[in-house]
């Protein structure tokens, strides 16, 4: 994945990202921006599906493996985002994330069914796969979201194992931040992002999931868009589903990802549903996006999908009809 390298560039120009060479065209997005949506029944020629904010190659191909098994949607954003959860490199999700201020790794997480039942846990520490505790939340308790220490205990009680989820590399950043960085609670841009997850299965049923450990070098306690459901993500089972990536104050502030929804309920297609939510962040009075990106990807119950961000080189990785591939979104701001 190469998030960090957006990182590293946005320090430079605002928001970047080298693009690896397997990037594909925003063209190739599925997407119609003049179609208007009428027909909302699934495109069987067009599922099973599995779209993934960033490059993810890997856990986008876990979750078509487990829809190609026979598996349902639910079961394939959990699996996939699993992967990237364990992947220690990957510097924003799970084991290897990086750190609050105060060195410690916080986790934000949430899953969403076909059915609208919904899970999230926010500032989990010491457990990796952030998703699969969400999804106990939502199918062992009466709650949707559950915090901090109490989401620990609940994670534990279920049998999730407690590790050090500071890797060595993740602690060598923050100590250098920690030497570069001026000490004081303002978002830093430099470091976001989160894998988001959405997935059609067989049945034409959708479910999403997304896991962040946010903000790098946040305030302590700060949680952001991630897991709250309708901002990082939301799942409707008649008309489609969104989930959001980047700075998340921006993402909460709009209702991101359910806005999209109901902008695709609406008749917009999953790409202008995602314009016009990025559009809606952009167009505030005094909004500051040149200082901050924030990415959507959407996917219609016809199996078409959208992509959008404020900024260049966002991308969303796709699984479908036998090809799994990078592609580059379209953004606002050309100038
Ligand atoms: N989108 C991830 C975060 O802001 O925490």
């Amino acid at each position: 994945m190469d998030r960090r390298k957006f990182i590293k560039q946005t320090a430079l120009t605002g928001a970047g990202l080298t693009l690896p060479n397997t990037l594909v065209s925003c063209n190739d997005n599925n997407n119609d921006a003049s179609e208007v949506e009428t027909n909302t029944i699934v495109n069987t020629k067009n599922v099973p599906l599995v779209i993934a904010t960033w490059h993810v190659k890997e856990a986008t191909a876990k979750a078509m493996q487990v829809l190609q098994a026979g598996g349902n949607a639910l079961d394939a954003v959990e699996q996939g985002c699993r992967v990237e959860e364990a992947n220690e490199k990957g510097q924003s999700v799970g084991k290897g994330g990086l750190p609050d201020r105060d060195g410690n790794v916080t986790l934000d997480a949430c899953i969403m069914d076909k059915y609208g039942n919904c899970g999230s846990v926010v500032y989990l520490q010491n457990i990796t796969h952030a998703v699969s505790v969400a999804r106990k939340v939502m199918e062992d308790t009466p709650h949707v979201m559950l915090a901090g220490e109490g989401a620990k205990q609940f994670a534990i009680s279920k049998g999730f194992k407690p590790e050090n989820l500071l890797t060595e590399a993740s602690k060598v950043a923050w100590e250098k931040w920690k030497v570069e960085a001026e000490y004081k609670p303002i978002i830093n841009i430099e470091n976001h992002d989160t894998i988001g997850m959405l997935a059609i299965d067989k049945n034409g049923d959708i479910s999403g999931a997304c896991t962040t450990s946010g903000l790098a070098y946040k305030m302590g306690g700060r949680v952001g868009d991630s897991p709250i459901i309708g901002s990082g993500l939301f799942v409707d089972n008649e008309i489609g589903a969104c989930v959001a990536t980047g700075l998340g104050e921006e993402v909460v502030k709009t209702v991101g990802s359910f806005l999209v929804v109901e902008l695709m309920r609406q008749g917009k297609t999953p790409q202008q549903a995602c314009e016009e939510a990025i559009k809606r962040i952009v167009d505030k009075p005094n909004s500051n996006y040149k200082n901050f990106q924030v990415g959507y990807i959407a996917v219609n119950k016809k199996g078409k999908t959208g992509s959008y961000s404020i900024h260049q080189w966002f991308s969303m990785t796709k699984f479908q009809n036998g090809v799994n591939k990078q592609i580059q979104s379209d953004y606002y701001n050309k100038v």
